[in-house]
């Protein structure tokens, strides 16, 4: 069987590192170790858009080491960078972190191979598809909310629940010994992810690797399996996959792509945090749960109004191939640049009052170029509608069943991934 071969492209001659002297660049002075990560970790938000008031939409931050990266904020920015018409800022480049555990997925591809492979996945994600996936996922949901009483760590649970729906509506993985030995390793990689990359036994970069070496022999060991199965599990789709010339995907294409799509479902819990935090905000708001009950199309403007609150994915990174100019500034070639969408949506200017939880907001279309949680351009969410029919099919079962009200305060650690600092339990109540 002929397969799908490689496109070169522009990005494979960027240099393993970006460019470290930014210095000539505006922005905040760093500590020589810390940079500017104390005012940055905290919660970026506040610490960019006040920077954006000083330095102008374009400047530099210092992370460890004060080594400097781009942060780009406004309307051009989202524009410019997230559109890409001109094929120069690599997704490659910018995930590279990600790069080193899961190989060539769709997010760690660039330009003409990223759109051939974004084809070959576009219809794991066509509505039969996703149907499908609606019925396989509705037991795990139905045993999961079941499961919901008193007192809950939503995040604990709920990022139980997207690893479960991944596992089976992914992998094709039915319950029993292999989707609880996949677990632990999926957890372990997704923890580690965003450590410290040391190579040495006992950190959990090494941890993090053993994992993910673990799970891409299981892939492999199932990927036989799956090319002359006949299951409706995405895995089984990309493993079937055909072009136009009759070609399918080699096989280490589609070991990184399900390795991938297990992280991206994720986003590092990305899914879970969404649906942890609109549960945690409903508990806040009980005239919303009740109005829920009356107008459950409404949901999705709950979703929105938490994904703005607390966007998962907090920064969308790149690295620019040729010099460019942005908001008046020159940027060197291989620059790491960031477009935080965080600060974007608690900018005054974009959002009224931006601190206050009212999805009414969402009656009327965002101003343009200041919402992107799912993303833009080329790179944009390939599972966003499956993320919302997840949060979907989860908020129906419950919403109704359950009465919610808020136990722990909302603590929020925002770097390098959102998530809560401590528990954060709400209260379970049966209606
Ligand atoms: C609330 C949940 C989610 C949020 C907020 C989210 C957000 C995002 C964002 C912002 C990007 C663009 C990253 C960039 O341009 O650098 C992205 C890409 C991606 N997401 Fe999601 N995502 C979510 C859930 C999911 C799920 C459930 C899946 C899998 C079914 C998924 C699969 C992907 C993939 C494969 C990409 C890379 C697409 C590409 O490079 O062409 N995401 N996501």
């Amino acid at each position: 069987m002929k397969t799908i071969p490689r496109i070169p492209v522009a990005s494979d001659d960027l240099p393993a590192k970006p460019t470290r002297s930014l210095d000539h660049l505006p922005g905040p002075r760093g500590h020589w170790l810390k940079g500017n990560l104390e005012s940055l970790l905290p919660n970026p938000g506040p610490f960019l858009l006040e920077m954006q008031a000083t330095y102008g939409n374009c400047f530099t931050i210092g992370m460890i080491l004060n080594r400097r990266v781009v942060i780009w904020m406004g309307e051009t920015a989202h524009q410019v960078m997230l559109t890409d018409r001109e094929q120069n800022f690599s997704s490659r480049g910018g995930w590279d972190v990600v790069a080193a555990y899961f190989g060539r997925n769709i997010l760690t591809r660039d330009f003409e191979d990223h759109r051939q492979h974004r084809q070959a996945m576009t219809g794991l994600f066509k509505r039969d598809a996703l149907a499908r996936y609606e019925e396989m996922m509705q037991p795990i949901i139905d045993d999961a909310v079941d499961r919901l009483d008193g007192s809950v760590d939503v995040y604990v649970e709920m990022k139980r629940l997207a690893l479960e729906i991944a596992i089976e509506v992914f992998a094709g993985v039915a319950p029993g010994p292999t989707a609880d030995a996949i677990y632990p390793d999926l957890v372990q990689v997704l923890d580690s992810v965003l450590a410290p990359h040391i190579r040495l036994p006992g950190t959990r970069h090494w941890k993090g690797m053993s994992a993910r070496n673990r799970l891409k022999r299981r892939i492999q060991n199932l990927l036989r399996e799956r090319r002359e199965g006949d299951g409706d599990d995405l895995f089984t789709r990309l493993a079937r996959h055909r072009d136009d010339e009759g070609r399918c995907l080699a096989d280490e294409d589609v070991v990184d792509h399900m390795l991938g799509m297990l992280f991206a479902a994720h986003d590092t819990t990305a899914s879970a945090m969404a649906m942890a935090m609109m549960l945690a905000l409903l508990a806040r708001h009980p005239e919303w749960q009740q109005r829920l009950i009356e107008e459950p199309e409404k949901i999705d403007w709950i979703l929105f109004e938490t994904l703005r609150l607390y966007s998962p994915v907090q920064f969308v990174p790149r690295r620019n191939i040729n010099a460019f100019g942005a908001d008046g500034i020159e940027l060197p070639p291989n620059a790491h640049v960031l477009l935080p969408m965080q600060a974007s949506h608690m900018n005054p200017a974009c959002f009224t009052e931006p601190k206050t939880f009212d999805p009414e907001r969402f009656a009327h279309p965002p101003k343009p170029h200041t919402f992107y949680p799912f993303g833009r351009g080329a790179h944009m969410c390939i599972g966003m509608h499956f993320a919302t029919l997840e949060v979907r099919a989860v908020m129906t079962k419950l919403l109704g069943r359950h009465q919610l009200e808020p136990i722990d305060e909302i603590d929020l650690d925002y770097l390098p991934v959102i998530r809560p600092l401590k528990r954060l339990a709400v209260g379970f109540r049966r209606a």
